[in-house]
């Protein structure tokens, strides 16, 4: 779906969440939700605190489990997606903080297989994702899915791609600053999400969203991999959408 403009885009996701957890919270149980960091979420993030601050919508009955974090990461940095959802989300509403779940870019090297296979194992006990929201990286990779990652992939550390790095660079003071690594929610995680939605905005996704719907499924581009799902949508503003 196209939109005149990202804002406009924004609301509509916002109004999807919002509308899960309120059917949730009427049958008594909890919406779980798969979130996304970087610049393309932070309006639906604005539009929800807005829902919960006038309308009163409550996050009492939510459940988040995020895609990604940077490794090595100390989730107290500046630059950590933990701070990123603080600042945009979570501080702001009504959440249970044990209802929260990042990825943790702080644990010793030998520690995260165990660590990724728990992640996994939590999104199943809770009866897995119920909306999946996604941004794009300029790579094609969904979470931090780079080139290569394979449509069966879990929960595991990753090493990010090059252009990745250089496109992270300005929130790190330098390209080199940018950790080698992330740990990320696997392709095969996120297709498990009964509902999914990818947002992209502005003139530079406009090449990769193209690629991504209309070019062959290739893990050259992990995002084509969504050209298998039936739950998937895209919502685009004009300029991501202006190459289709
Ligand atoms: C980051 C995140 C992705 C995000 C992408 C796009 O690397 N790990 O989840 O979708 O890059 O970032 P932005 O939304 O800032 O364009």
């Amino acid at each position: 779906t196209v939109y005149p403009d990202q804002y406009l885009a924004s609301k509509e996701v916002a109004q999807r969440i919002a509308e899960l957890i309120k059917k949730k919270n009427e049958e008594g149980k909890k919406a779980i939700l798969g979130l996304a960091t970087g610049t393309t979420p932070i309006y639906v993030y604005k539009e929800l605190v807005r829902m919960h601050k006038e309308d009163g919508l409550s996050f009492k009955n939510v459940v988040t489990f995020n895609l990604d974090e940077y490794y090595p990461m100390n989730p107290a940095a500046v630059q950590s997606y933990v701070t990123f959802m603080n600042e945009n989300l979570f501080s702001k509403v009504d959440i249970d903080k044990n209802n929260i779940h990042i990825p943790d870019g702080s644990l010793p090297l030998d520690d995260i297989e165990e660590y990724c296979r728990g992640y996994e194992q939590k999104i199943n006990e809770y009866g897995g994702i119920d909306l999946q929201i996604l941004g794009i990286g300029r790579t094609g990779h969904i979470g931090f899915n780079e080139p290569g990652s394979a449509p069966n992939s879990g929960t595991r550390l990753v090493t990010l791609n090059d252009l990745t790095r250089r496109d992270a660079a300005r929130d790190f003071g330098g390209k080199s600053n940018v950790p080698m690594k992330a740990i990320t929610m696997g392709i095969g995680t996120i297709f498990k999400a009964r509902e999914i939605i990818l947002m992209a905005w502005s003139k530079h996704k406009a090449s990769i969203i193209k690629k991504s719907v209309e070019e062959e499924v290739s893990a050259d581009v992990p995002a084509t991999f969504l050209q298998l799902c039936d739950n998937v949508e895209f919502f685009l503003d004009e300029d991501a959408a202006s190459e289709l």
